[in-house]
């Protein structure tokens, strides 16, 4: 039986009833991570919620019972789900309250969180996807892991639709992430991704990533790609929560390469192996 955390309960997915004057849902009022897990548990929990806390205050939006109170009942309900494997999707919304543009003035948050069937890293991900560049037409904080995702959800299925994995957004002939990942290149060398600001979202994978590149002595700098930088990296990939590190093989058609490249691999290997430790597994165990 599928298992869903609403304000404080554990209840069957069937039972689980939101207003309709949920703040969420009229205005996309509201906040969420996504956490992995594996082997029954969450990997990077911490940095997950210390970003759900960051997402928070830029709303201006209290956390029922503080961020300890998300960690315990999320922890109570991957042990009560009984799940080994999947991702964890957890949304706080600022409550319900007769539609009124501002806030209102006494409201109880809704939380939400609830667990989804995934998939082990395996051998497919070194297989390249098609992406294709879109107009990057977000808001100017895209640190903010807001449920507002109209222009990503816009840019995806239009991904989709030409017949493509993911979009590479570009803003002002630059390139800034995924509709719903970071992206990296490597050029003359160097592996480049966005810097953090408020063009990206700060992604747990691509800090994972970063930290791993560092480590293994590849040059790394985090300044923006152009758009043309694109086609002429040798390699390309993206990074999240439930894609991993994913290498990218053509954009809007022309070929990059046709697996997983050299840094690629050698990155991937080092964030499964940080993974694995995080979620206490054997490294080299992909089951
Ligand atoms: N998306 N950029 C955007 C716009 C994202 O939505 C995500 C994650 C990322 C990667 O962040 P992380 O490594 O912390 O997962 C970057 C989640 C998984 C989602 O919306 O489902």
């Amino acid at each position: 039986m599928d298992l869903v955390y609403l304000n404080g309960r554990l209840m069957p997915k069937d039972e689980a009833r939101i207003s309709i004057e949920d703040r969420g849902y009229q205005f996309a009022d509201g906040i969420y991570e996504v956490i992995y897990v594996w082997g029954g548990h969450f990997a990077f929990l911490d940095r997950h919620l210390e970003r759900l806390v960051r997402s928070a205050r830029a709303l201006d939006l209290e956390i029922p019972g503080g961020v300890d109170r998300v960690r315990r009942e999320a922890e109570e309900l991957l042990l009560r789900d009984g799940r080994e494997l999947g991702s964890l999707y957890l949304q706080i919304t600022r409550g319900v309250a007769p539609r009124e543009h501002a806030f209102p003035e006494r409201v109880t948050p809704t939380v939400v969180m609830y667990l989804k069937a995934g998939k082990a890293p395996g051998p497919e991900l070194r297989q390249a996807v098609d992406a294709i560049t879109l107009p990057d037409e977000r808001w100017l904080r895209c640190d903010v892991k807001s449920v507002s995702l109209l222009p990503n959800i816009l840019a995806r299925q239009r991904a989709v639709t030409a017949g493509a994995r993911e979009g590479i957004l570009i803003r002002s002939g630059i390139v800034t992430e995924c509709t719903s990942a970071n992206v990296f290149g490597v050029v003359d060398g160097t592996l480049r991704t966005h810097p953090l600001s408020p063009l990206i979202l700060g992604g747990i994978t691509r800090g994972v990533v970063l930290e791993e590149a560092r480590r293994l002595g590849i040059p790394t700098l985090e300044e923006p790609m152009l758009a043309q930088d694109l086609f002429r990296a040798d390699e390309l990939f993206y990074t999240g929560t439930t894609s991993h590190v994913q290498p990218i093989g053509r954009v809007d058609g022309r070929e990059i390469s046709q697996a997983a490249g050299e840094i690629t691999t050698r990155l991937q290997d080092a964030y499964f192996q940080r993974l694995a430790a995080d979620t206490g597994r054997a490294v080299g165990d992909r089951s």
